[in-house]
């Protein structure tokens, strides 16, 4: 069987439902899950992060970090809130910009399926890709539907596959896979947005403890919470200093971003210096933390007994705890996958390859990577949308 079309759209995903809304008619986007979107159903906590109000290129990561830029511009953050808003889908900003829907995730992804199949594409599900080739002017894709084998022929090839992360919901290699038999490189992809793991599970007595901290690394910094886990560290500060963590390098937490308790204790010294100095410390840092850290800090002794050099070399060593991660939880967990397909061989205009004409890569399968917080939908929705205007 054989089926033509003017624009094939590999991935039902967030970039390729919103290339699939603006490629014009002839178009068919195909899925091998069973459902398009998955990863914005899940998302958000089943609510979707779907953009953030405070993007700009500095929150993305690249080997090319203008790459983002054009996209970005012409396709905003206020773009997909006209687009919500003409949905009826009501938001709320959660903090730092991130909005979410109030309902349900889901509606983010009926509104693309509505807007995709208004704009008169095919959307194809349960359907795997076996073969691609081109013939010097058209792309030929060998495709299993339920079962049966067709082929598509199609001008324009769109890789809209997504990174590697949590291979369980179907993540794959392809888009890599593909752009390389064409030509284009990859640069080197790894687990981002990952909890932090230390072979010597040295946290396990404080797992579930949360705080605000600011995590550092590689001159980054995030303020945000990191939480204790069995295996390491989590929450939102460490998922995004993972983004920028190597193996070997060390990270350093502040456990006192707002640099308020040298000053805090010396008060305290005041009213409660009989007090034992971790009992004072246990009000501003959970206590658990404190009993983990008193051995290494040498925490003894009531609060009168410590001078303001004291003090300061306690406080000093806790605003800058240094520890050496050995991994990540790796694609099991990974929100992104850094890292993909090389934007030297793209246009940032229209993500159409530059030397094969008719090839687009968009979303995560591309070397663009966003920071926690909405910001990745927000790359999916403009570069798929630059792609499907330029088609
Ligand atoms: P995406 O992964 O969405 O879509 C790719 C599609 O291709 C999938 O439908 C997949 O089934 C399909 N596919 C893959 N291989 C295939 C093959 N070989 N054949 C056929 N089809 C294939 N970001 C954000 O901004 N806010 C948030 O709240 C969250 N939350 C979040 C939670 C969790 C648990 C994860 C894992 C990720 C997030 N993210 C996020 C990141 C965000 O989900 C991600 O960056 C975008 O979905 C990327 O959109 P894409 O369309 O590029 O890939």
């Amino acid at each position: 069987m054989r089926h033509n079309c003017n624009t094939l759209i590999l991935g039902a995903g967030a970039a390729g439902m919103m290339c699939a809304a603006n490629a014009g008619p002839s178009t068919l986007i195909i899925d091998h899950a069973r459902a398009p979107g998955e990863k914005i159903r899940i998302s958000g906590g089943g609510r979707c992060n779907f953009t953030n109000l405070g993007t700009t290129p500095a929150n993305f990561i690249s080997a090319n970090p203008h790459f983002c830029k054009s996209a970005l511009s012409r396709y905003t953050q206020w773009d997909f809130l006209d687009l919500i808003a003409r949905h009826g889908i009501a938001w709320h900003e959660k903090t730092l910009g991130q909005l979410f829907c109030d309902d349900k995730a889901t509606q983010i992804v009926t509104l693309l399926v509505k807007e995709l199949r208004q704009s008169g594409a095919d959307l194809w599900l349960s359907t795997h890709v076996s073969d691609i080739s081109h013939d010097g002017s058209r792309f030929h894709a060998t495709l299993d539907r339920e079962g049966r084998r067709m082929t598509v022929s199609a001008r324009n090839l769109v890789l809209a596959t997504g990174g590697k992360s949590i291979p369980k919901m179907g993540a794959t290699g392809m888009a890599y896979d593909i752009a390389r038999q064409f030509g284009h490189q990859i640069t080197e992809t790894r687990p981002a947005l990952v909890p932090l793991t230390f072979s010597d599970a040295p946290f396990t007595a404080l797992s579930g403890t949360a705080l605000p901290v600011r995590a550092s690394c590689d001159g980054v910094s995030f303020d945000e919470a990191a939480l204790f886990t069995h295996r390491g560290l989590s929450g939102p500060a460490i998922l995004q200093i993972s983004s920028y963590w190597r193996e070997g390098q060390a990270i350093t937490l502040d456990l006192d971003p707002n640099a308020r308790l040298y000053d805090m204790l010396r008060q305290q010294r005041q009213t409660t210096g009989r007090r034992n100095i971790t009992t004072d410390l246990g009000h501003y840092l959970p206590a658990k933390l404190v009993t983990h850290l008193a051995a290494s800090l040498g925490l003894a002794g009531n609060l009168a007994d410590h001078s303001d050099a004291r003090l300061a070399e306690i406080t000093g060593a806790l605003r800058g705890w240094q520890m050496k991660p050995t991994g990540t939880e790796g694609y099991r967990t990974a929100e992104v996958t850094l890292g993909g397909i090389d934007t030297n061989g793209l246009s940032s205009k229209s993500m159409e390859s530059n030397h094969m004409p008719g090839l687009y890569a968009i979303g995560e399968a591309v070397d663009v990577t966003g920071w926690l917080g909405g910001y990745n939908f927000q790359w999916a929705w403009s570069s798929g949308w630059a792609a499907g205007k330029a088609i």
